[in-house]
């Protein structure tokens, strides 16, 4: 099954407007590469400058969350509505961080999971076990149960344009990376899972990144195994080394 590769990038909260637009400027040459779909995930201040920085060419601006309502008294969100007027195609959902430091519970991703795709927009959705959790060995039942109500309602044909980030959270911004044989088996085993709420097909379909210090020297590796179809890239994607690991061939 050949499946085409996605590499995002996580800003993270970093960058001003101005920074923004030197850096879409600037990695604009490095990332062209038409066999596989990049996307910028950018602080929403930065949406709509990044956006026009990136006009013509392969680049797609994409957010790092939003809410699941549409419009309200939610001082401080980002609607849907807002991400798709401003021609935002993906959504990062239920980041690690998110989870930590703002309480994102698995319920409130699988609302933001559903209001996405009410909205016709891409979630890339994140699951990824802590280090205790590995050290367990409980890693593949917790991202399995993350997952399971991640796309709770959520249609066969939906799941099957989802993004799934599978991120082990002690290998983010940490330079641990997870081995390659690490990455495969929970990669291997949420399509498993996906096949069993859905079918075969579906499974066969949805992308599944990894994510988690990824730099230019293990991207080749990672994404050459075959249940990873990319990468999502906190650190790495704002130094020119993104390039790299857009063209990690
Ligand atoms: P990192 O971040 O590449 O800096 O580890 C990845 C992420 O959090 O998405």
């Amino acid at each position: 099954m050949s499946r085409r590769k996605i590499v995002a990038g996580n800003w993270k909260m970093n960058m001003t407007p101005t920074q923004a637009v030197e850096l879409v400027n600037t990695l604009k040459p490095l990332v062209a590469n038409d066999e596989v779909d990049v996307v910028f995930c950018v602080p929403a201040i930065n949406i709509i400058p990044a956006m026009e920085a990136a006009k013509g060419s392969n680049i797609n601006i994409g957010a790092e969350n939003m809410y699941f309502e549409d419009s309200g008294a939610f001082t401080g969100e980002i609607s849907p509505l807002m991400l798709v007027d401003a021609g935002v195609k993906y959504v990062i959902i239920g980041h690690s961080e998110r989870r930590e430091y703002f309480g994102e519970t698995d319920e409130i991703v699988n609302k933001k999971v559903l209001k996405a795709f009410a909205h016709n927009l891409t979630p890339i959705i994140c699951c990824g076990e802590t280090l205790t959790q590995r050290e367990q060995g409980i890693t593949i039942d917790f991202v399995r149960q993350q997952i399971k109500i991640a796309f709770q309602n959520v249609t066969a044909e939906q799941a099957k344009a989802s993004v799934i980030a599978y991120e082990p959270i002690w290998a983010i911004g940490t330079g641990k990376v997870a081995t390659t044989e690490q990455a495969q088996e929970v990669c291997a085993a949420i399509r498993v899972c996906i096949g069993e709420i859905y079918d075969q097909a579906t499974a066969d379909l949805i992308r599944i990144q990894y994510g988690g210090s990824v730099t230019a020297d293990s991207a080749a590796d990672l994404f050459s195994q075959s249940d990873i179809d990319g990468g999502l890239v906190g650190g790495a994607s704002l130094k020119p080394d993104f390039g790299k690991i857009v063209n990690y061939k």
